[in-house]
């Protein structure tokens, strides 16, 4: 080992507790970017991310406005003829609801056992924060041998919206070799991971209206569709017998797996019992004709996230209620178009919704899926960090989770992404008691730091 990569984990070793410090710091800032209540909170997240970038010494750095959310930007241009790195990451979360599931407060981060909870602790501030240590670690006891690009966005959980205009007028600054993205995780805790497709997503809200106004359903139950009944049926027609999702044409540009990548996939550690145990369900159900590993990677599905119609409070009330509303999202994968899917919703409801309801569709947000090359210096650097911290190969998988910016930058920045972060399957992201197992993330340090110094050229 060279002395830098000493130096640099040695003082990785030294400051853990510092490091902590900084981590805990972000996550009490509740930068909940889909609500409009706190988009002051947001705006303090970024500061907070460009303090960090300024500290480190970081040139250029900026928070640059958007139509929402702040963009982060900073640059450390200081290894002239080496490769450059564009290291992204968000400093937005998913609301905390539902609150009271929450065993401390989601933005009053505590740590039980080896597991710091709160809000944002794997998704993504932790990783966040584990970049930003790996950079301090090799800049305060050596030179780093790369050029380094940050940009830091406050839209991701809400799809990115403003960051495909500033990647297209910042194409000349953010000019880079390619893309380090922590935002996701490990397959587990002993399973160094490297994740080379992600899925796309299109999410909408349907919203059926039948009688006037609520009814009295003694009075006029018998006459009239119930539209909770019709929204009903009409989210249970969006799946056949086996599984297969029925909007036409759904699956026209799904790309098939070829049989070495079904092969590979097959051989991911995470079994149907795996899934069983992480996901607390009865027995595991899909798409007939493809695995577990295959259904939750490869193949597009489509889910109700929620429901909402009628009576729904304590004890009974008799009621043909005027409305129901759904939310539905589809994950898509390589082929797939958000913007098709949205036509292709709106062609299911055409043909198949009852004559006596009336139904609007909102098209809420999407992202475009992704494939990523996976034979570059990049993901030759990261291979080789991970095998050296965790001490086996990683893993390659086909995250189930979207990464729209991946796509985003493929297409106007012409660049790929390494895609791997330091979070588990059960770290409950987007749920109650989010966390981040601190041993892997302190590992995760370490490995990022290697990732950086095999980049030398
Ligand atoms: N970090 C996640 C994506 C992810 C989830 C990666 C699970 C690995 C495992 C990211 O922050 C996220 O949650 N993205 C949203 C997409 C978005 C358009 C709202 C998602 O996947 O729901
Ligand atoms: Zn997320």
């Amino acid at each position: 080992m060279t002395d830098l990569r000493e130096s640099a984990l040695r003082y990785v070793r030294a400051n853990k507790d510092a490091f902590l410090e900084t981590y805990l710091e972000i996550l009490r800032i509740p930068s909940v970017s889909t609500d409009p209540g706190q988009v002051e909170a947001v705006r303090q997240a970024a500061e907070w991310m460009a303090a960090r970038l300024r500290e480190l010494g970081m040139q250029a750095v900026q928070v640059y406005p958007t139509a929402r959310h702040p963009v982060v930007y900073g640059e450390w241009p200081g290894a002239p003829g080496a490769p450059t790195v564009l290291i992204y990451g968000h400093y937005d979360v998913q609301p905390p609801d539902p609150l009271d599931q929450w065993e401390s407060g989601p933005f009053e981060p505590t740590i039980r056992g080896e597991d710091l909870y709160a809000r944002g602790a794997s998704d993504m501030k932790g990783q966040v924060v584990a970049s930003l240590k790996a950079v301090e670690a090799i800049l305060r006891t050596g030179d780093l041998p790369v050029n380094i690009k940050w940009l830091l966005e406050g839209e991701e959980e809400i799809g990115s919206p403003s960051l495909e205009a500033f990647l297209l007028e910042q194409r000349e600054m953010l000019a880079c070799d390619f893309a380090l993205n922590p935002d996701s995780g490990m397959l587990g805790q002993d399973w160094p991971t490297i994740t080379y497709a992600l899925r796309g997503l299109a999410y909408f809200e349907l919203r059926v209206y039948g009688p006037a106004h609520d009814l009295h359903s003694g009075i006029y139950g018998g006459i009239v569709h119930n539209p909770a009944i019709a929204l009903a049926e009409l989210v249970s027609g969006m799946h056949d017998e086996q599984g297969r999702i029925t909007l036409p044409g759904f699956y026209d540009k799904v790309r098939p797996l070829s049989a070495a990548e079904r092969a590979e996939l097959a051989r991911l550690p995470t079994d149907e019992a795996h899934y069983l145990a992480q996901t607390g369900a009865l027995a595991l159900t899909g798409e007939t004709g493809f695995t577990a590993n295959e259904r939750v990677g490869a193949r597009p599905t489509l889910d109700l996230n929620g429901m909402l119609s009628g009576f729904t409070g304590k004890g009974a009330k008799t009621v043909i209620p005027a409305w129901a509303m759904a939310k539905i999202s589809t994950r898509l994968v390589p082929d797939q178009d958000p913007a098709d899917v949205y036509k292709q919703m709106v062609q299911y409801l055409e043909a198949r919704a009852p004559g006596d309801i009336r139904w609007e569709l909102d098209d809420l947000h999407g992202g475009v899926p992704s494939i990523s090359d996976r034979d570059n210096p990049g993901v030759r650097a990261m291979a080789a960090a991970l095998e050296t911290v965790w001490g086996s190969k990683p893993y390659y998988r086909r995250e189930g989770g979207s990464i729209p910016v991946v796509s985003q930058m493929q297409r106007l920045l012409g660049i790929e992404s390494v895609i791997s972060g330091f979070g588990l399957p059960d770290d409950n992201v987007h749920a109650p008691n989010e966390k981040q197992h601190l041993p892997t993330w302190y590992r995760g340090i370490e490995a990022l730091v290697h990732f950086l110094l095999n980049l030398k050229p």
